[in-house]
């Protein structure tokens, strides 16, 4: 192994060689010609995470979209405090954690309503059916109307989609961007005119102390729900099956019910979740593994690889749904800790424990046949053909 690109399209299949090798020989590596840092070691990833003064997310999250705007289309995740405490405290109050409690009676109906017709057949691809459950919920949360859903679910597969080397946008992402932006800003005008019960609305009437979100933060604070809400949770409900299926003892004890859905999620999260890394700049010099990484610098925390040190898990590289997985790095840490993890736990766990009260536990998986989404971050497959017996 002679570098790491994030770009590169053969990490998507496997990238865990690499990631033990930037662990194990180049725990502080530095690209230079796509000019960043990456640490891969979990100590290394927690303490920058926890550390939001010197790993300032200012710059955003994402290598392709670097940048002191980065917050315009990427809403408050490319903020530091003070300014992203009061976007996040805005935001949170129109999803707060009973609010998305109450939507588990709707995703086991809308888990039940896609999945029955697909056991008629028999074979299917199992991520056109588990991207249809997010992309339904988010909509329903943030009020998109179920005509528009096909719509935010192209849109936002485009937009997670990379295929240059380089990490420049393509002209696709640029133009999906620009549309999905378009779309909610026809949606907020709607919305002042007709309130509904939804977090358009709330986010219109949003309120701390004193201050409300300007149009254009309202449209970029749905951009990020919309884009993270689904494509990462897709991608988790696809690995979480074909895992299980590559693991048929386990398998068998989450079907008998010795081991329970949540506990197949969790070590999904840990063993393959779908965030690959995120970025941070440094506000000042830092001293890591003996070199000093200046000022300005790029630095890319390499979640997934952090998620498999084992320094930090015990035998990391198996697939255990028994482990702890309470160190697990999947959802971030501190201050930008992920805004949706209790909603993505709770609609995979319900998706994968509807899918055991209806199909056999000797699915099949093609693997042969499955394929991997083009994106450097949000690791998941783009077709992953499944046969199932009721
Ligand atoms: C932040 C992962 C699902 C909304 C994050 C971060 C990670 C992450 C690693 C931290 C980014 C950083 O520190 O730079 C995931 C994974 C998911 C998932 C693996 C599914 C398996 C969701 C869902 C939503 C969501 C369903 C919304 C409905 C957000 C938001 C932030 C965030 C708004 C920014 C929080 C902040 O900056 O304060 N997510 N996410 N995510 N996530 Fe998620």
């Amino acid at each position: 192994m002679a570098s790491y690109n994030p770009n590169d399209p053969a990490l998507q299949a496997d990238p865990f060689a690499a990631y033990q090798w930037l662990r194990d020989e180049q725990p502080l590596y530095r690209n230079d010609k796509l000019g960043f840092w990456a640490i891969s070691r979990h100590a290394d990833v927690a303490t920058a995470w926890r550390d939001n003064a010197t790993f300032s997310s200012d710059h955003g999250p994402a290598l392709e979209q670097w940048g002191p705007d980065a917050a315009q289309t990427m809403g408050f995740v490319a903020l530091d405090p003070p300014l992203h405490t009061l976007r996040r405290r805005q935001i949170s109050q129109g999803f707060t954690p009973s609010r998305v409690r109450r939507l588990e009676p709707r995703i086991r109906e809308l888990t039940r309503a896609y999945l029955h017709p697909l056991l008629e057949h028999g074979s299917f691809d199992f991520v056109d059916f588990a991207t249809a459950i997010p992309v339904d919920v988010i909509s329903e949360l943030i009020g998109v109307p179920p005509q528009d859903r096909s719509l935010l679910r192209r849109l936002s597969q485009q937009i997670m989609t990379r295929d240059d080397l380089d990490g420049h946008l393509t002209s696709a992402v640029k133009e999906a961007n620009a549309e999905l932006a378009g779309y909610y800003a026809s949606l907020l005008t709607e919305r002042r005119r007709h309130p509904h019960e939804d977090l358009i609305t709330s986010l219109l009437h949003a309120d701390v102390d004193g201050e409300r979100l300007a149009d254009r933060d309202v449209i970029a604070t749905l951009m990020l729900l919309g884009v993270a809400g689904n494509e990462t949770t897709t991608k988790l409900i696809s690995t979480a099956w074909r895992c299980a299926w590559q693991h048929p003892d386990q398998r068998e004890r989450v079907w008998s019910g010795d081991i329970d859905a949540g506990a197949w999620v969790e070590e999904t999260l840990r063993y393959e979740g779908p965030s690959q890394y995120t970025a941070r700049r440094l506000t000042r010099p830092v001293e890591l593994h003996g070199i000093t990484v200046p000022a300005d610098a790029c630095i890319l925390l390499v979640i997934a690889a952090a998620n498999r040190d084992e320094r930090a898990f015990p035998d990391a590289g198996r697939y255990d749904m028994t482990r702890d997985t309470s160190r697990t790095l999947a959802f971030g840490l501190g201050q930008h800790f992920c805004l949706g993890a209790s909603l993505a736990r709770l609609e995979a766990t319900i998706v994968l424990q509807e899918l055991m009260k209806t199909v056999e536990a000797d699915y099949d998986v093609d693997v042969a046949s499955a394929s991997w989404a083009a994106s450097p971050n949000v690791r998941g497959h783009a077709h992953l053909p499944t046969m199932v017996k009721r």
